[in-house]
């Protein structure tokens, strides 16, 4: 078998994308597990839960569903898994947010990390602490984590948006100053993190927000989805990877794209039918 280049998408071990599961979702065991090298690295990404959803999407976004979501691994096991935001729809920390925290932590890979979304209202920074205890889950809110068996970074903060994906939209001063704002705080976030993974031969990062409008094409509230100065930041320091989440109503066909050298990916888990986006990386980036 020919080998398979860095940043390749395992098709191969996905169902369908882009396809919103409606509920008793069929057990999926078409995992491929002979098509595994033996040395790859491999990172699955996800995001997006909702759960606690309302209204005519509350059949989707079940703990069945998330749960048929992260089983997927079981069968496939990964080096790092990442959570992209959007957890729970509670705003404090119940039991809700505590049985989706647990599959999270039931995650088939050696290393889980997760950043929050502008719907984790239940998120409190003191909760850092208890997350990453006793299963390692690492909640990153503007730090970075070098794996060193792995030569990999992952950096993490949900980002924010600023409406540049959207330059003309119709917006009052006050609420674009605002949005200006929170977003300068998560770049500094997202810098500080860069600046903790600087040497790794890897660089991954996880946000909840895009960093670049080429993801969430064809959202009609596509301002609100990220911001462009992220763009910049991830370049500067050469970032291999990014992951984000949020946007549920762009096209199906712009979930990927390569940004001025930066690989980026939206893995809204009901953009690709509950199934974790599996990648294949390389230290050595191509
Ligand atoms: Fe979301
Ligand atoms: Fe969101």
């Amino acid at each position: 078998m020919a080998p398979i280049p860095s940043g390749t998408v395992r098709k191969d071990l996905m169902v369908k994308p882009a396809v919103l599961v409606e509920a008793s979702p069929v057990p999926f065991f078409g995992f491929a597990l002979w098509q595994l090298e033996a040395c790859a690295l491999l990172v699955a990404a996800t995001g997006d839960f909702h759960i606690g959803m309302k209204g005519r999407f509350r059949e989707v976004f079940t703990f069945e569903n998330v749960e048929w979501c992260v089983r997927k691994l079981d069968y496939f096991p990964v080096d790092v898994f990442l959570f992209c935001g959007d957890l729970s729809m509670s705003k404090r920390y119940d039991d809700n947010v505590k049985r989706a925290v647990n599959i999270l932590y039931s995650a088939n890979a050696k290393y889980r990390f997760m950043v929050v979304g502008n719907h984790d209202r239940w998120y409190d920074p003191s909760l850092r602490r208890v997350l990453s205890a006793p299963n390692y889950l690492k909640l990153l809110d503007g730090e970075g984590c070098y794996l060193d068996d792995l030569d990999l970074g992952v950096a993490g903060t949900m980002g924010w948006y600023d409406y540049s994906f959207s330059p003309k939209a119709d917006v009052d001063c006050e609420r674009r100053e605002r949005a200006v704002k929170a977003t300068s705080i998560e770049l500094k976030k997202l810098e500080a993190g860069l600046r903790d993974i600087e040497g790794a031969g890897v660089k991954v990062v996880v946000m909840h927000f895009s960093p670049t409008p080429e993801t969430v094409r064809g959202d009609p509230f596509i301002g609100t989805c990220g911001s462009s100065a992220f763009m910049e930041l991830l370049e500067a320091y050469g970032v291999d990877y990014v992951f984000h989440g949020h946007s549920h109503k762009c096209r199906d066909d712009c979930l990927e794209d390569v940004v001025r050298g930066v690989k980026v990916f939206n893995v809204s888990c009901d953009k690709r039918g509950f199934t974790p986006l599996i990648v294949e990386m390389s230290q050595f980036p191509i």
